[in-house]
């Protein structure tokens, strides 16, 4: 089979990509390793910031996200058992974000590229992306993948494999993928963080503690009290590396978030409590590959970088690639110029970086170190006071929470 473009993976950043490049008229086939229902349920990021909002109506699968998407023009910051609103639109030029769920935009993306997209391909796993060097003879790039074959222990090995040649190969295969294993490792350069404690990630059938979402510095640990609808809560706490959430029966899930959302103003108070679907941990960690291309091949989304969650910005970050992206492969196909594409992962990596300095500072002001001083917990009580009384300090936050502006596909 051949294609202009093979995408590598179904998350967010290959799905978009898809239905840009199906919208501007370029052929391109997804291949996505697991199965619909799996991607559909997967539960991920719930933030979307306006830039993203705008980019999803115009490649025409807003429909629904404007619908049933929760606007947010603010948080809420809890320190030192008091709390203080960061409102958004009048500190970030009239910028706003919208809570709906990860899983509800890959489902909407899915349903459209089922229904009149280039194909998508499930259990279609990656094993191999050849010919894309600088220096290839081949006149175009070839993915291999496992097509679906007997189902069963030990009848992975046995699926026939299939091959996909393309022009250009995108990797949007998350951070395990298997994309940027084609980039030679003389050629690429990796930075990272690990940090020393994880969430402990939470569904519950109880509407949300605060209209809007809290982010909770306490002596205990960090908690996040977001949500999915008027019913649903996603709660989040900090806990250390190497947690088994079976040690997280849901009264001690429940207790604790009590604990670490308190006030003075409000001290006996206790969230309504509901039952709990899902329980899962996420450690976190900053990383980040330079380039973001090598020859052919180009990576977008996790495969390229990661960011902790604090700041809310790694799905935004995957929609931006893609839009950048989508433009450099509209400019070769439609001008022949690569001046765009060249120039990908330098345009790229300037709102990565942004991302990733304001994801580590989110994650580093709010979250108790197992090892942390006391003379550290004094610098981050101070950091939120400056945010909670400066104008500019909270400006600082909105700007960088509500999204630097992508202009929608041209
Ligand atoms: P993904 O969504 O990871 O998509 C990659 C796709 O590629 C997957 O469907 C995968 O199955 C497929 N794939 C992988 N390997 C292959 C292969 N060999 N062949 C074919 N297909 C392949 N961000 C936030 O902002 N807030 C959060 O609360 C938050 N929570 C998260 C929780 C978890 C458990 C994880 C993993 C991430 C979370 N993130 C969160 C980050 C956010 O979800 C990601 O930044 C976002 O999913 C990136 O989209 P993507 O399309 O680049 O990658
Ligand atoms: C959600 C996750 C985040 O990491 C965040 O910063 C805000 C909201 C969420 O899942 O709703």
């Amino acid at each position: 089979a051949r294609t202009t473009v093979g995408i590598i993976g179904a998350g967010p950043a290959g799905l978009l990509l898809a239905r840009l490049l199906h919208n501007a008229g370029i052929d391109c086939v997804v291949l996505e390793s697991r199965d619909r229902a799996y991607i559909e349920q997967r539960q991920r990021a719930g933030i979307l910031e306006q830039g993203t909002v705008d980019v999803l109506r115009a490649a025409g699968v807003g429909e629904r996200m404007d619908r049933e998407g929760l606007p947010h023009d603010g948080i809420e910051l809890r320190y030192d058992r008091r709390s203080h609103r960061i409102d958004f639109p009048s500190l970030a030029d009239g910028r706003r974000v919208l809570v709906y769920a990860q899983s509800e935009v890959v489902k909407d993306l899915v349903a459209r590229q089922l229904a009149d997209g280039p194909p998508l391909l499930f259990d279609a796993e990656v094993v191999e992306v050849a010919g894309v060097d600088p220096g290839s003879d081949a006149s175009h790039a070839r993915i291999h993948y496992r097509r679906p074959g007997p189902r069963g222990p030990g009848r992975e090995e046995s699926r026939p494999t299939a091959g996909l040649s393309c022009d250009y190969v995108i990797g949007c295969d998350g951070s395990h993928g298997v994309s940027r294993a084609a980039v030679p490792a003389a050629l690429r350069t990796t930075y990272e963080r690990a940090y020393p404690y994880s969430w402990l990630a939470v569904t519950a059938q109880a509407p949300p503690v605060y209209r809007e979402l809290i982010y909770a510095h306490s002596t205990r640990g960090f908690a996040l009290a977001s949500m999915r609808s008027a019913e649903v809560s996603r709660l989040y706490l900090q806990v250390p590396n190497g947690t088994d959430p079976v040690d997280w029966p849901d009264a001690r899930v429940w207790d604790e978030l009590d604990a670490r959302l308190a006030i003075d103003a409000d001290p006996g108070r206790r969230l309504g409590r509901g039952p709990i679907t899902a329980k899962s941990v996420l450690p976190m960690r900053s990383w980040v590959m330079e380039p973001m291309r090598y020859g052919r091949l180009l990576l977008a989304g996790d495969a390229a970088h990661i960011v902790p969650p604090a700041g809310a910005k790694g799905l935004n970050l995957a929609v931006a690639d893609v839009v950048e992206l989508s433009r450099a492969l509209v400019q070769r196909h439609v001008t022949g110029s690569t001046e765009r594409l060249d120039a990908y992962s330098a345009t790229c990596l300037r709102r990565v970086w942004r991302a990733e300095h304001f994801s580590y500072t989110m994650t580093e002001l709010l979250h108790t170190a197992p090892a942390q001083t006391p003379f550290q917990t004094r610098l981050q009580l101070s950091q939120l006071d400056r945010i909670a009384h400066s104008r500019h300090a909270a400006a600082e936050l909105a700007e960088n929470y509500t999204g630097l502006p992508i202009a929608p596909p041209s």
